[in-house]
Formats: C-alpha cells, structure tokens, sequence
C-alpha cells in the first residue's frame, strides 16, 4: 500500500486545471458497449476506477486505446455479455454495463455487487425498474441473469432519485420500443452528461437534470466523439484544500454552476469566490468560520461525497458546525482519523458535531474510502508537522495526479 507523507502549514495558491468527472466517464464508457461502432471519448481522467472499466470492455471484447486523456472504444468486436465476480467486487459501479449489455445483447450475466465501506448499496431500485421494462432477471448464486426478449418503454417512478438506478433505466430504455418516462429521477449533472452523450450517438433522451426525464426508444446507435464534463468533487476538494490553508486559489476546466451548494457552504465559512463560466477564483481568510448545518441531499442538494473534506474544514474553523449525513449509512469513518490529528468531532447516528479547533497535528492515518481518504489529505495540508496516510490507493480511484496537483500548489508533499 503506498502512502503520502505531507508535512503541513504551507498555503495552497497556484492554478489547477480539474480533470474529467470520475462519476460521469464510467456510465459514459459503459454505454460506448451501445454503439456497435466506435467512440472516441475525450478528458477522461487516469485513474484507476477508468482502467478498471476499460478493462471490463475488453473482456466484453471490445478493443480500447487511451492516448493522453483520450479514450477509443471500438466495440465492434464485442462478443461477451458477462462480467464476471473479480471485476464486479473490484468495482461496484459495474453495476451500469447491466443497462448498457442488455440494450445492446438482450441478455446480460453479472455477480452480485457486494458489499461496500461507505454502507450497503443496494440494487433493488435497478432491478425492479429494468424488471418493468421487460427485462426477466434470476437472481443465481451470487449473479443476476438477465434475458429480454423485447424491451418495452414504460413509466417508471423511483422512490428514491438513485444516480445509478437513473442512469441504468436510461441505458435500457434508449433502445427500448416507445417511451419510457421516469419520474423522481436523480439530477446530478453526471445524468445530464450521460443523457448528452447518449444523444449525441443518435439517443432521443430529454429533461436530464430535471425529475423528468423522458426517452423515446430508436433502433439503433452509433459511434460518436464526446468530451467528459469537469469533475465537480474534485475541483470542491481543491477549493477545500487552499481553503484551509488560507491560499488563493484559481481552477480551470469547472463548471461553477454545477457546484452551487459546496460553493455556497465555502462563501458562508468567509471564503471570497469569483466565477467565470469555466473558472473559479478563491481567497480563503486566515481562519474559516463555522457552518451552521450541512445535509447531505441528492443534487442540487449539498453533495455526500464532498462531506468529508468539508469536514476537515469545519475541523479547524472557529465555532461549531453540524453534518448530516442523509446518503450512506456509513459515510463517517474519516471522523476516528481526524480525531487522531487532534479533531473534536462527535458522531451520533447519522449526525456529526465538530467543534472546531485552532490547530490540528500531523498524525499516522488511513484512508479508508476514496473521499475519506481526500479529508484526510486536506486537513494534513493545514495540521502541524508531518501526517502520513496510508491506503492512497483509495484515493487514486478518483483523483488524478493529486500530489503533483498539490505539490505545484506549494505543498510539501510526497507519496513512498
Ligand atoms: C453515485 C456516485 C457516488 C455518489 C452517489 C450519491 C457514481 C459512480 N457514484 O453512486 O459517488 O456518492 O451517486 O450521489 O456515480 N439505493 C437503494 N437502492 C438502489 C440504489 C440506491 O437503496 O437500488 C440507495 C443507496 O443505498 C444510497 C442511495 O440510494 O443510500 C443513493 O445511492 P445512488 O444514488 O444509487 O448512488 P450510486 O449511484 O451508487
């Protein structure tokens, strides 16, 4: 397991320019498997989570090139329609080539996701909605089975506006005969990327990123060329790491408005922000304020994968902030690591009370998940002396180059 050692206290100021969204180019490369042709998909960012999912294409059979942040699929070859345990517990968003296989095979074999760190992630919204659109599925010995012999446009209502329940229906329903309209849909603007690059290989998917979305089902679609969207997370840790430090900070390749609730949350804790279209600038004073109470919503509610770096900031700002975790059940374990580095954080249930404190000190920590992991290195830039995390691994599954990022930044920071 590698590890960052970062010896803290140095501001953060510098230029970064944010790289594609993990969350979006997954689905996107999934539903590349829809094209029976070839797609050229452009910022994807190399993280590991990306080689994963390419690796799922190839033994799908497809054939994947990646130069730079470009990546060629041409899935023309595709003779498989599994995917088989070891690449399914190795990533659980596999879940998404369930939609994608079957628009394009009418049958799909997958293992069970299991379980995860940040809580139990279940499917059952997936399932039941691609149940409703014709599709048969056995649940066997650890795998679902699939098998459509038609899929059928219909109406279908999630109870909750599940991102990957969302993005599953759209895939199978593109290709689906008639219309399929899903209502309480999730918003995230991953789902309007998504449904964007859909379109654009001749999909008639409309009203992403409303609770609407409607999909009128065509017979076929074709290669397309596509750029990924700005990773919204990743650039919201950025401004979290110069803002704990109290640097000044400006990003390229953002899309502000995409983040209104984390930029909201940084104005509130004195932070002074200016917004271009696709850049953001930062002052960060000295010390941050308090925040009064952050609930973690679905979109454009504030995001749970940005709770824990906000978290280290709340850590180390003057007065008391309260977070509530409404996502995952399990989406607290960075609070025993901060605690380590002199944090006074106090979790009940599903809410958590920081007090924050003047000072944090460097500590040996683990990253136990992938944003966990991330609050750890944001409070290690400010905390005194030297904190070493382990399980950066973790954090690679979503940031691309983070040390060389932050090291250009002014950080004294280095991975062994
Ligand atoms: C996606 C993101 C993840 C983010 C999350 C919420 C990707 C690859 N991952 O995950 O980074 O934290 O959205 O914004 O895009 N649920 C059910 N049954 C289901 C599906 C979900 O009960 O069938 C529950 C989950 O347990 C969880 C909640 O719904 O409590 C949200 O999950 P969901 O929106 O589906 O998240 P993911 O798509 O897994």
């Amino acid at each position: 397991m590698g590890r960052l050692i970062i010896d803290g206290g140095e501001k953060i100021s510098g230029e970064i320019c944010v790289q594609g969204a993990k969350n979006a180019v997954l689905p996107i490369l999934a539903a590349t498997v829809m094209a029976d042709g070839v797609c050229v998909i452009k910022n994807c960012p190399a993280l590991r989570d990306v080689d994963k999912t390419d690796l799922v294409l190839e033994r799908l059979g497809c054939t994947v090139k990646r130069e730079g942040n470009v990546v060629t699929v041409d899935t023309r070859g595709m003779y498989d329609c599994r995917i088989c345990e070891d690449l399914m517990r190795e990533m659980r968003s596999s879940i998404i080539f369930l939609g994608a296989i079957i628009s394009r095979c009418k049958k799909a074999v997958v293992s069970m996701p299991g379980g995860c760190p940040i809580g139990l992630r279940p499917i059952d919204l997936h399932l039941k909605a691609l149940r409703e659109l014709g599709v048969d599925i056995q649940e066997e010995h650890g795998y679902i089975k699939c098998t459509a012999e038609k899929l059928q446009g219909g109406n279908i209502h999630l109870d909750f506006p599940s991102v990957g329940a969302t993005e599953n229906i759209m895939l199978t329903a593109v290709c689906a005969e008639g219309t399929t309209t899903i209502s309480n849909a999730a918003r995230e603007p991953e789902i309007v990327d998504l449904g964007n690059f859909l379109n654009s290989m001749g999909a008639r998917v409309y009203g992403m990123g409303g609770s609407v979305i409607t999909v009128h089902g065509v017979e076929k679609l074709h290669g397309a060329e596509y750029t990924i969207m700005p990773d919204r997370i990743v650039a919201a840790t950025y401004l979290a790491a110069s803002a704990i430090t109290g640097g000044e900070i400006c990003l390229k390749n953002v899309n502000p408005q995409d983040m209104g609730a984390m930029l909201h949350v940084l104005g509130e804790m004195g932070v002074k922000l200016r917004c271009e279209a696709d850049r953001i600038m930062q002052t960060a004073p000295k010390r941050l304020k308090s925040v009064h109470t952050i609930r973690t919503m679905p979109y454009p509610g504030f995001p749970t994968d940005i709770q824990s770096p906000f978290m280290s900031l709340a850590a180390m700002a003057r007065g008391t902030s309260v977070f509530i975790e409404n996502i995952f059940e399990n989406r607290f374990q960075h609070v025993d690591e901060l605690t380590r580095m002199g944090a006074d954080i106090k979790v009940e249930g599903r809410s958590a009370v920081v007090r924050g404190v003047k000072e944090l000190q460097g500590a040996n920590v683990v990253a136990r998940e992938l944003r966990g992991g991330a609050s750890l290195v944001v409070a290690a830039l400010a905390a005194n002396g030297t904190t070493t995390i382990s399980g950066v691994e973790l954090i690679e599954r979503g940031y691309e180059n983070i040390e060389k990022h932050l090291l250009n930044c002014g950080a004294k920071i280095r991975r062994e």
